[in-house]
C-alpha cells in the first residue's frame, strides 16, 4: 500500500446540507492510487487542536488529479473542516486501509446507509467500468430524511446505475429501512453485495446474506487514531476471537469475520 502524506489545496468546498459538506482536494498521487473503500486522514486544524487526524472515505476520485471526500459535521474536527476555505492547505494521510474486493460473477449489490454512502459512489463507478459488459450494480440507499440523502443520490442517478432508495420518515423513496429493500430483492446466488453505514444496519445486512448464502463486504467505520495500524485504537472483534484493525485489516472486512455485537 502506497501511503501518501502531503499538503493538499482545497480547491472546493460545498455546503450540501445544513450539515453535510463536499470537499475537493488536489494530490494527484492520492488520486491516482485510491481504491474504492479506502479513506485518507485529514488534519483538520492547522495548530495542534484536535491533534489527531480524522478518517473520511474516499468519496471519488478524478483524472484531473483531485478526490473528494464528504462528511457531517459531528464534533470539534468536523466544524473546522466545514470552515476551511478554498485555496487552504490540509495535511492528508492516504489511501489508507483495504477497500472493497471487487467482484464481476453476478450482480453487484450497494448498500449505504447515513454517511456509509459515502464510499459507494466511488466504488459504483469502478464496478461499472470493470463489468461493462454485465448488469450494472443495484444501489440501494438510505438515510433519515430527502434533505440528507438527495445530495448524494443526484452523483449516483448521474451515473446511470439503478438506485433505490429508503428515507427514516418517508420524505424520499421507501418510508422505512434501507434493510426493508434489500429483503425484498432475489439476487442470484453468486452476488456481492457491499455495505457501509451504522452498525446495526450493517449487522442487519450480515445476517440478511447470511440467511441467503450471499457474500458481503462491510466496511467498519470504527473511531481511529493513527490510521495506520500502530495505535491499536480500532481493534475490532472477530469471529475467530482475535481482534482486527479497522484501519489497516480493514476498514473493509467479510461480513462473516466480524463478531457482530450490537
Ligand atoms: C474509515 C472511516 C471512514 C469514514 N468516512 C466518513 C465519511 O466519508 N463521511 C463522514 O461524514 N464520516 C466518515 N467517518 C466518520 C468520521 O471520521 C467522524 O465523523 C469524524 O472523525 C468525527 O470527527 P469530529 O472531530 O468532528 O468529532 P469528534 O469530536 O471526534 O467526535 C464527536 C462524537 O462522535 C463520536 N465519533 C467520532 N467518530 C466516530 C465514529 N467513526 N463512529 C462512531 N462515533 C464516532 C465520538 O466518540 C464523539 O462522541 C469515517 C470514519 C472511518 C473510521
Ligand atoms: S487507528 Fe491506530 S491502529 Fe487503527
Amino acid at each position: 500500500m502506497n501511503q501518501i502524506q502531503e499538503k493538499v489545496q482545497l480547491i472546493r468546498s460545498e455546503r450540501l446540507t445544513a450539515d453535510i459538506f463536499r470537499l475537493t482536494l488536489a494530490s494527484q498521487a492520492i488520486a491516482a492510487s485510491a481504491a474504492p473503500g479506502q479513506f485518507v486522514m485529514v488534519r483538520t486544524g492547522t495548530a495542534h487542536d484536535p491533534l489527531l487526524r480524522r478518517p473520511f472515505s474516499i468519496y471519488q476520485t478524478s483524472s484531473d488529479g483531485t478526490f473528494q471526500i464528504v462528511f457531517k459535521v459531528i464534533g470539534r474536527g468536523t466544524t473546522l473542516l466545514a470552515h476551511c476555505r478554498e485555496g487552504e492547505e490540509l495535511s492528508v494521510l492516504g489511501p489508507l486501509g483495504r477497500g472493497y474486493r471487487l467482484e464481476q460473477k453476478g450482480q453487484n449489490i450497494l448498500v449505504g446507509g447515513g454517511m456509509g454512502i459515502a464510499p459507494m459512489l466511488f466504488l459504483a463507478k469502478r464496478l461499472l467500468k470493470k463489468t461493462a459488459l454485465q448488469e450494472p450494480p443495484q444501489v440501494l440507499l438510505g438515510a433519515r430524511n430527502k434533505e440528507e440523502l438527495q445530495p448524494m443520490l443526484v452523483d449516483f442517478q448521474a451515473l446511470g446505475v439503478r438506485v433505490l432508495t429508503a428515507t427514516d420518515d418517508g420524505s424520499l423513496g421507501h418510508h422505512g429501512l434501507v434493510t426493508d429493500r434489500l429483503r425484498k430483492l432475489h439476487p442470484a446466488p453468486e452476488s456481492m453485495v457491499y455495505c457501509c453505514g451504522p452498525k446495526p444496519m450493517m449487522a442487519a445486512v450480515a445476517m440478511i446474506c447470511r440467511e441467503r448464502s450471499l457474500a458481503c463486504q462491510v466496511s467498519v467505520e470504527t473511531a481511529m487514531a493513527c490510521g495506520m495500524g500502530a495505535c491499536l485504537g480500532c481493534t475490532i472483534p472477530l469471529q475467530d476471537g482475535s481482534y482486527g484493525h479497522a484501519c489497516s485489516d480493514g476498514p473493509v472486512f467479510d461480513a462473516e469475520r466480524i463478531l457482530w455485537t450490537l
